[in-house]
């Protein structure tokens, strides 16, 4: 086990492959006093699929970021802890499961096929807007309005609230995606939930007088049936879906076209021939994942390769590392868009694995299909793109473009 401090730092947050590559190499359990006052880094494959599986580590987590941030202000913070806990990503069972069956049916493969011609129509609609041999942001132009346009469409919200629901979301990530969330960002995020909740409670009043079809009038539909509690509950899995449905997305179009732009043959081969565009997509993921890490607390005492994990400890699975993990992936740093070995822990593993996948697949396929069938001579412009510095949600704060 090796004692890390410091590990976060500028170049990391550029590239934390070399990082979790040499974490790896120096064994699978670490202890890192870089993260929330200190937690327990996962670096291999094997172990971060297990502890995502394993009951003996509770998702519930947010305590220990308000604590971290707040110090001797907890209370401020309050509202936060007891509104975004509720979210199904931090519970556990019986909650967890109750919650999650509810939410299931609006992810469903037949939901998605229903979604597939408006996604197509708003890709549409972004491109179109974009003046492409001029040169253009693609985070700013399609990364950042796609997905939240699409996870807006689903739940059934406004068109004009797209922008207020962008901003506040981007609170939630920068203090949920801090190592050390400063008391600033605890107090940005926690406003920005409040302003998302009123807004959606004014939606759900709207949504119970006249039911349209959306996930918002489903768990309307749920909590009339006793399937899930008015309030705080209902009201945490709305800002969490919305939040989710979009950090994440946003970050896998932008890294992923990056990695593809910066790989020509591969980018020409998938441009002669699209077939094997969702296998490319599943390596894009692998390959610089939107979501580094994940968190579990020790509910039970437990041994670890030989280390005591004790009951409360944080423990973080390195998802990145262990997309990197060459027992399991082959010449794992290299980007292959034919790779077959589907093991990528990108969505996560266990009861927790992602719920949106398959709208994410969709809606980055539908993209990368138009963008290549469009744009045959697109390349990374001159200016180089910026990373966004949140070590959890890794993505791009700019990706500059051209096609001449
Ligand atoms: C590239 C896109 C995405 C990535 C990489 C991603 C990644 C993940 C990961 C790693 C988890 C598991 C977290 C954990 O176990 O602690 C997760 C869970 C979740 N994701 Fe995603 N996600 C993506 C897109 C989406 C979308 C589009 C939605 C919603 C529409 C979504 C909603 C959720 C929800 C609600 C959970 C919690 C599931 C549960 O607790 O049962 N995600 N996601």
């Amino acid at each position: 086990m090796v004692h890390t401090q410091g590990l976060i730092d500028a170049a990391f947050l550029d590239d934390p492959y070399p990082t979790y590559r040499a974490l790896r190499e120096a064994g699978p359990i670490h202890w890192s006093e870089d993260f929330f006052g200190g937690a327990w880094l996962l670096t291999h494959h094997a172990d971060v699929d297990a502890a995502l599986r394993d009951p003996r580590l509770s998702a519930q987590r947010t305590g220990g970021w308000v604590m971290d941030s707040a110090a001797n202000r907890r209370h401020e913070l309050l509202g936060f802890q007891q509104l975004f806990a509720r979210a199904m990503l931090f519970l556990d069972a019986p909650e967890h499961p109750r919650i999650r069956r509810v939410l299931n049916a609006g992810f469903r493969a037949d939901a998605m096929q229903r979604l597939a011609p408006r996604i197509k129509r708003l890709v549409d609609e972004l491109l179109d807007s974009v003046d492409a041999r001029s040169g253009f942001d693609f985070m700013q132009a399609v990364a950042r309005p796609l997905p939240a346009r699409v996870i807006a469409m689903l739940m059934g919200v406004d068109d004009a609230d797209h922008d207020e629901f962008v901003d506040w979301s981007d609170d939630l990530a920068a203090f949920i995606g801090a190592a050390r969330p400063t008391l600033d960002q605890a107090r940005r995020a926690q406003a920005s939930l409040v302003a998302m909740s009123h807004r959606f409670e004014a939606l759900l009043a709207q949504r119970r007088r006249a039911p349209a079809d959306d996930i918002v009038s489903r768990l309307l539909h749920a909590e009339a049936a006793g399937e899930i509690q008015a309030g705080p509950e209902l009201l945490a899995q709305c800002a969490m879906l919305l939040f989710a449905g979009h950090e994440t997305t946003r970050n896998l179009l932008g890294n992923g076209l990056r990695a593809l732009l910066a790989h020509p043959a591969q980018w020409q081969a998938l441009q002669r021939d699209p077939t094997p565009l969702p296998g490319a997509v599943r390596e894009l993921l692998r390959y610089d994942s939107p979501v580094q890490y994940t968190g579990r607390r020790v509910a039970c005492e437990m041994v670890l390769h030989g280390e005591q994990l004790r009951r409360g400890d944080l423990v973080l699975a390195l998802i990145g590392s262990a997309n990197r993990d060459p027992t399991c992936f082959t010449r794992p740093d290299v980007l292959d868009v034919t790779r077959r070995e589907a093991k990528s822990l990108s969505f996560g593993s266990g009861p927790h694995v992602c719920i949106g996948a398959a709208l994410t697949l969709l809606e980055t396929e539908t993209l990368l299909r138009e963008v290549l069938r469009r744009w045959p001579r697109l390349g990374l412009a001159e200016t180089a793109a910026r990373w966004n510095g949140n070590p959890v949600y890794r993505g791009l704060a700019s990706l500059p473009l051209r096609s001449p």
